[in-house]
């Protein structure tokens, strides 16, 4: 007997994109499935202003192919330099639907990120009037810290203080990948909600590490030990709406990756969809799925959710998922759950 089910169509609520080439190869790799994305600035130069991401929006448009209809919802890269003013004109134009912070140093192109967080205090007030998201890349640079706790320093010693002096600001915990994060969006008081990426609920540490380095494990924030991906999973299928989907597909051409200081980042465009309903089938919580792909997210931006559906089908043999795209960037290595996948998208 096939199974299927039908959900609304998906958004992805953190997707890095990219620009030129690359772009116009990964594309297609979310538009075929996701009608809308929350897309990550980090470009190089960054997307700071107001009229540099209509221009973004402009190019991301121009690569959409023919037939294919997708909307980015954009974002700004925060400076200690950003202007309020053009924030919120490019908010009040529709144009821009959340500003990310990126601590200095913590991730890809993150150099032109924040090193003194009171620094943002006008921007940040002026956004939590207007009611505009700040997205946050919640790590710790601090080199003492260790990698694998840098999420949860960060919680305690960045985030809970900043909400503290700011409570109406609206912030969403990108990619959270311990139970501490888990525990933080579940429980705070306030405007919080978190984003859980497809590789964080499916691989741990284990995977990057153990028989060899595996680059394309390799993402940050960093996987952690098995625990806390099962709280992970805990989360994103509890129903929770302050838990919704941020692939955080991230891609790098396979060089850059498989190299002695291989970049970050892990490229789940693909087959997202098909490794979140083997998860949740896992789970015993497929009825579960479209809150965390379709519903959660859009309630959180004050967007409605999107009106025609997707049907995933549970085949009986594994379904075949290509191993990498090819870009004029590149081949661009697709994420390998490790295991068959049952399920696909009609
Ligand atoms: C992202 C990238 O490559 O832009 N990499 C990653 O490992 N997730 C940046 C980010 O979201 O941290
Ligand atoms: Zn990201």
């Amino acid at each position: 007997m096939t199974e299927s089910l039908t959900i609304r169509r998906p958004d992805d609520w953190h997707l890095h994109l990219r620009d030129g080439l690359m772009l116009a190869g990964v594309l297609p790799e979310t538009a075929r499935h996701f009608a809308r994305a929350i897309v990550m600035p980090n470009l190089v130069p960054p997307v700071v202003t107001g009229a540099e991401a209509a221009a973004y929006r402009g190019r991301i448009m121009a690569a959409l192919p023919e037939g294919m209809h997708f909307q980015p919802l954009m974002t700004l890269y925060l400076t200690e330099e950003t202007d309020p003013d053009d924030v919120a004109a490019a908010h009040r134009s529709g144009l821009v639907h959340a500003v990310k912070l990126y601590p200095a140093g913590a991730t890809t192109n993150s150099a032109s990120g924040v090193r003194d967080i009171d620094k943002l205090h006008p921007v940040l007030e002026k956004m939590a009037e207007i009611g505009l998201p700040l997205c946050i890349h919640g790590e710790v640079t601090t080199p003492e810290v260790d990698i694998f706790d840098r999420e949860a320093v960060f919680i305690d010693t960045v985030l809970h203080p900043l909400r503290d002096r700011i409570p109406g600001l609206k912030v969403t915990l990108e990619h959270i990948t311990t139970a501490e994060g888990v525990d933080y969006v579940a429980g705070a008081a306030g405007d919080i909600a978190g984003t859980i990426t497809t590789h964080h609920l499916m691989i741990d540490r284990n995977h990057l590490l153990v028989g060899g380095l595996k680059p394309h494990y390799y993402c940050l924030p960093v996987a952690k030990r098995r625990s806390h991906r099962d709280a992970l999973r805990r989360a994103a299928t509890s129903g929770n709406p302050r838990f919704f989907l941020g692939t955080d597909s991230a891609p790098h051409n396979d060089d850059a990756k498989e190299s002695a200081c291989g970049c970050a980042g892990c490229f789940t465009a693909t087959n997202t969809l098909a490794c979140l309903a083997h998860v949740f089938e896992e789970e015993g919580a497929l009825d579960k799925l479209e809150g965390f792909t379709s519903l959660h997210g859009p309630a959180r931006y004050g967007l409605s959710p999107n009106d025609d559906t997707i049907t995933l089908v549970r085949h009986d043999s594994p379904v075949s998922t290509p191993d990498k795209i090819a870009t004029g960037a590149g081949p661009v290595t697709v994420f390998d759950p490790g295991h068959p996948l049952f399920w696909r998208v009609t």
